[in-house]
């Protein structure tokens, strides 16, 4: 299917979205995972042991949800979901009330420390007018910007620190952002060095 990345809020970078799956018999599961996105191609890298890559593995379908409940990312970690989180997008299992679902074959591509997956869309649905799904890189803006605007307020001895979780977001935006993203980062960073100069000159 022709499927328009844009309109479900995905662009070049790494989205986190709830993957859905289902078992050789049929069995629901949902985790957190990275959907990969360049020049519109998808893509997935998938550790093992997991229920999500067995049951990829088994029947070559991925579900992916774009949604932005904590709730929900954090308890398809820690346990599973329960028949009441899952409801059906054409025969497949997708997280009820997500603002947006993809089905998707994947196909496996190479085999080393983790499983990547090349997705090709089969159908899709958008259930509100836009989605959003989330990003790292611009979560990680937001971090090191508030870090930014309290370096100048810090005390000597807790700047290493801020530096430190700067370089750690940097890193996350590297990875995870897109074109936007790695240009907010480039000029914070440009704000964070004036910062600096002006208190050298200043001290
Ligand atoms: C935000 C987020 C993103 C994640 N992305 C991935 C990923 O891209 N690949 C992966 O293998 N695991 C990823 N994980 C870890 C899996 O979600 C985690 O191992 C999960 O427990 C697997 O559950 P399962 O055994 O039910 O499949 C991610 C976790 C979080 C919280």
């Amino acid at each position: 299917m022709d499927l328009d990345l844009t309109e479900l809020g995905i662009g070049d970078g790494i989205w986190e979205v709830v993957a859905t799956t289902r078992s050789r018999d049929g069995v629901p599961n949902a985790a957190p995972l990275g959907l990969r996105c360049r020049e519109g191609d998808l893509s997935i890298l998938v550790f093992e042991p997991s229920r999500t890559l067995e049951n990829i593995l088994d029947t070559g379908r991925i579900g992916v949800n774009i949604l932005q409940d904590p709730l929900i990312f954090v308890k398809s970690v820690v346990g599973d979901l329960d028949n009441s989180y899952y409801t059906d997008f054409n025969g497949f299992p997708v997280i009820n009330g997500a603002e947006a679902w993809i089905i998707l074959e994947a196909k496996l591509m190479e085999r080393g420390a983790a499983y990547l997956f090349t997705l090709v869309p089969l159908s899709a649905r958008r259930n509100f007018k836009a989605a959003h799904p989330v990003n790292r890189g611009f979560n990680a803006i937001i971090e090191a910007l508030i870090l930014a605007t309290r370096y100048s307020i810090m005390d000597e001895s807790e700047r290493g620190g801020i530096l430190r979780c700067i370089e750690h977001m940097e890193e996350i935006v590297r990875k995870c952002g897109g074109d936007r993203e790695h240009e907010a980062m480039a000029i914070l960073k440009g704000y964070l060095h004036s910062i600096q100069e002006l208190e050298d000159v200043l001290q």
